[in-house]
Formats: structure tokens, C-alpha cells, sequence
């Protein structure tokens, strides 16, 4: 597999001192599955990459959940996990030394908007509980995923019903209103929300035939195990999005 060495920049100096605070493990592909919106079937023997990886190879210690990583890792043939920070990758590879699957991961320093591999690559693309922080390079994000797979794209996003009025959204930089992109006063991120019917416009664009799933916060917080006591969803309806390449 051809790798590219990713140059140290503004936006990764940002996500490397915004995990040196703290690492989010989520565990959004076991409750989807125990929601029958993911089978097994898409991850079972495939070649996968998992943009905006993190650190997740474990387990809650609170629930029967299992974080992301681990949950494709056990599954796949190959796991390829990417992401733009290096302290969170280094964190990742400390997990991993010990892991027992660690001879099916790889793990990629890179921008989700210009990923370092060929066409076609992988049989399954995730994004999960990443596309809502890429801001204005969320459509570039999701071309890319689209350019890297061979099969399926399973990508979580955020709805933009119930965003907070007193937060202001910034126009998009590229013309073109994909979602509502929006910055909290006191945050170095730029967020962005869709509605349905956005998402629907961008996977037509990128030539993807799909389904769109809405979750309401009730329903997803329905798939929350009774052990776990922070709250899961954050403020809006999840969007689960599965698609692949039209023939
Ligand atoms: C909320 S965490 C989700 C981690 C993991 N997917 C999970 O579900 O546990 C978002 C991740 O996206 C990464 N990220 C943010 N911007 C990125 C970009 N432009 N390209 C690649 N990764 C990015 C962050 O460093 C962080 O690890």
C-alpha cells in the first residue's frame, strides 16, 4: 500500500492538543448493529479503512459496548484506521502492541480530504463520529471516501433540526451550502449538519446509490446500554449513511 508522509500543519497541531485533553472512544458501530442498520456482513473478511480512527481498540468498562476500531478489527481481514492527529495514532499504537489482531492493523497519518491511497482500495469505508467536525471539507471528505472504495461507505453524521439558534453558522467556503456549518465561540472547530434531503443531494453528486437513516435521539438512546451514565447522542438526530458506488 502506498503512504505519503503527511506534513505537520495548523489543523493537525489543533487535533493533537485537543486529544492531549482527552480521547473520545465511541462505540456507535455496536449500537448500530444492535439496531439492524449495520450487519456484519459488511465488515466479515473485507478490507477496510476507518477515517477519524482514534484510539478505539477497546471495550466500555461500563456496558457490553465495544469501541470502533476493535468492533471492525474483530471482524475485517484487514483494518486500516487514519487520522490527522499523531498523538492520538501514537496512543493507537501503544493499544496495539498488545493487541492480539494488531498483524490485521495498519494505522495512517491523514487528512481526511486527501487520503493517501489508490482508487478502489477497500471493500468497506467508515466514517464514524468524524464527518460533523470537517467543517468546510466534509463534501472533499466524502469524494475521497467515494475515490478509496470498491463496495460499501458507512459514514455517521449529525441533523441540522435542533441546532442551537444562539449559535452562529459561517457561510461555506466553496460556493456551495453542502450543510450548515456552524463555530462555537469558544471552539477551533467548524461543525456541520445536514437535513436528509442535503445528504441526499451530495450522494447523488458523488454518483452513490444509498440509504439515509435518521435516528431521533430517543431511538439511538434507546440502543444505549443500561450501565452506561453519560449521555450518548450529543444534540441532534444521528444520520446513518450506506452507500456504494452506483453501477
Ligand atoms: C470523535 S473522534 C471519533 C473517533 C473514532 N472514529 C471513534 O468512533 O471512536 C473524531 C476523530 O476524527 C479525527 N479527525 C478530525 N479531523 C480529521 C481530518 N481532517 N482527517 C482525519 N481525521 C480527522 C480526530 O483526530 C478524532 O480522532
Amino acid at each position: 500500500m502506498k503512504t505519503i508522509p503527511y506534513p505537520v500543519s495548523e489543523k493537525r497541531v489543533m487535533w493533537d492538543s485537543l486529544h492531549s485533553d482527552e480521547i473520545w472512544p465511541a462505540y456507535y458501530l455496536s449500537k448500530l448493529m444492535r439496531s439492524g442498520i449495520i450487519t456484519t456482513k459488511e465488515l466479515e473478511g473485507k478490507h477496510v479503512l476507518d477515517i477519524g480512527c482514534g484510539a478505539s481498540f477497546g471495550r466500555s468498562s461500563k456496558s457490553d459496548y465495544i469501541e470502533n476500531s476493535h468492533f471492525i478489527a474483530q471482524l475485517a481481514e484487514l483494518y486500516v484506521g487514519c487520522d490527522i492527529s499523531g498523538y492520538v495514532l501514537a496512543e493507537a499504537r501503544k493499544i496495539i502492541s498488545v493487541y492480539p489482531l494488531k498483524e490485521k492493523c495498519a494505522l495512517v497519518l491523514a487528512d481526511a480530504k486527501e487520503l493517501p491511497f489508490a482508487d478502489g482500495s477497500f471493500d468497506t469505508v467508515i466514517m464514524i463520529d468524524t464527518l460533523y467536525l470537517l467543517g468546510n471539507d466534509a463534501f472533499s471528505a466524502l469524494k475521497e471516501c467515494t475515490r478509496v472504495s470498491r463496495g460499501q461507505i458507512i459514514i455517521t453524521a449529525f441533523h441540522s433540526d435542533g441546532l442551537d439558534p444562539t449559535i452562529p453558522t459561517i457561510p461555506s467556503q466553496k460556493g456551495k451550502e453542502y450543510g450548515t456549518i456552524t463555530q462555537k465561540s469558544w471552539s477551533p472547530i467548524e461543525q456541520i449538519f445536514f437535513t436528509k434531503e442535503q445528504m441526499s443531494l451530495i450522494l447523488d453528486e458523488l454518483g452513490l446509490n444509498g440509504k439515509i437513516f435518521v435516528l431521533t435521539n430517543h431511538e439511538y438512546d434507546s440502543l444505549r446500554s443500561s450501565e452506561e451514565s453519560y449521555p450518548s447522542a450529543t444534540v441532534n438526530e444521528l444520520i446513518v449513511v450506506k452507500a456504494s458506488k452506483r453501477p
